[in-house]
């Protein structure tokens, strides 16, 4: 009897520095000692959220995993290989939205595809069967034009989707919606989540989405960001209306304020009790 492998992270980071250098020779020193392992869970979707202030290096480590920033120390490794250049393996979703305005809902879906190769049969089953996911299937024949900013940013997300990646990326990617149109956003994720086997990377500065979404949320300090603090999201069954203001969902929420905005350790103000 052979004892199992000890099983790959599907996605581990170690040792992340990222500092940026301007033309002018500038230093600024985005991403410190970041490391986390995310476990593949095979048959689960699973949302890791990562919260931390504006301007503290989220898009940045963000960016460092999509493989569009090289690191200036550390690792990144899918599977246990280095990433590469941005891949299908890793779909990004946008603040910004990032549909094709003269491509309709479905060809803008079908887009990925085929540049894939995929023949046009397939490509409009597998548009179809996302879009009804994100349930936009009776909007396939309009124009991004015709979308308000939450079915826009469903587009995206189906355009993501449709790849099937592993690992998607997503960054801040309801900040622009109104707060009830956000709210039917993060819903829909939650469904998309289980529907699908890949991993949610989300960055969020928002503590209320951060535990409505997340199985785990890695808590990040203002900049240079490091990770002060991870903490496993209780499984709340009923996700509907009423959660955000039950007690429960308060709680996990005081918390990690408290983790954000604690005075760091040794600080006069940690000093004083403050
Ligand atoms: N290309 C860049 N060159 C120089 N500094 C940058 C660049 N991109 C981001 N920064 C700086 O790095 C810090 C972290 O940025 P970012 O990762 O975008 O933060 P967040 O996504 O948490 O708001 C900020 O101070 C930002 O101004
Ligand atoms: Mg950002």
């Amino acid at each position: 009897m052979s004892a199992a492998a000890p099983a790959v992270p599907r996605l581990s980071v170690q040792g992340l520095c990222i500092t940026y250098v301007g033309r002018d020779g500038e230093r600024t020193e985005a991403v410190r000692d970041v490391s986390f392992d995310i476990a593949d869970k095979p048959g689960v979707g699973e949302i890791v959220v990562f919260l931390g202030p504006s301007g503290c290096g989220k898009s940045t480590i963000l960016k460092a995993v999509a493989g569009l920033l090289p690191p200036t120390k550390g690792t990144v490794l899918m599977d246990g290989t280095p990433v590469g250049p941005p891949g299908r393996d890793r779909g990004m979703v946008f603040q910004a939205y990032t549909s094709f305005a003269w491509l309709t809902v479905q060809q803008n879906v079908e887009y990925g595809l085929k540049l894939q190769g995929l023949p046009p049969k397939e490509r409009r089953e597998r548009a179809r069967e996302v879009l009804q996911e994100v349930g936009l299937l009776e909007f396939a024949g309009r124009y991004p034009k015709d979308l308000s900013g939450g079915m826009k940013q469903r587009v995206a997300i189906a355009r993501t989707l449709v790849n099937r990646p592993r690992v998607v990326l997503m960054d801040e990617p309801f900040g622009a919606l109104d707060p009830q149109t956000r709210w039917g956003m993060q819903g829909l994720l939650l469904d998309v989540s289980r529907a699908e086997d890949n991993t949610i990377l989300f960055v969020t500065h928002d503590v209320s989405e951060a535990v409505y979404l997340a199985d785990t949320v890695y808590v990040l300090s203002a900049r240079p960001a490091r990770l002060l603090h991870r903490v496993d999201v209780p499984f709340f069954a009923e996700r509907g209306v009423h959660l955000k203001s039950a007690p429960e969902f308060r709680a996990v929420e005081k918390k990690l304020l408290d983790m954000l905005y604690a005075p760091p350790a040794g600080s006069p103000a940690a000093a004083a009790g403050a």
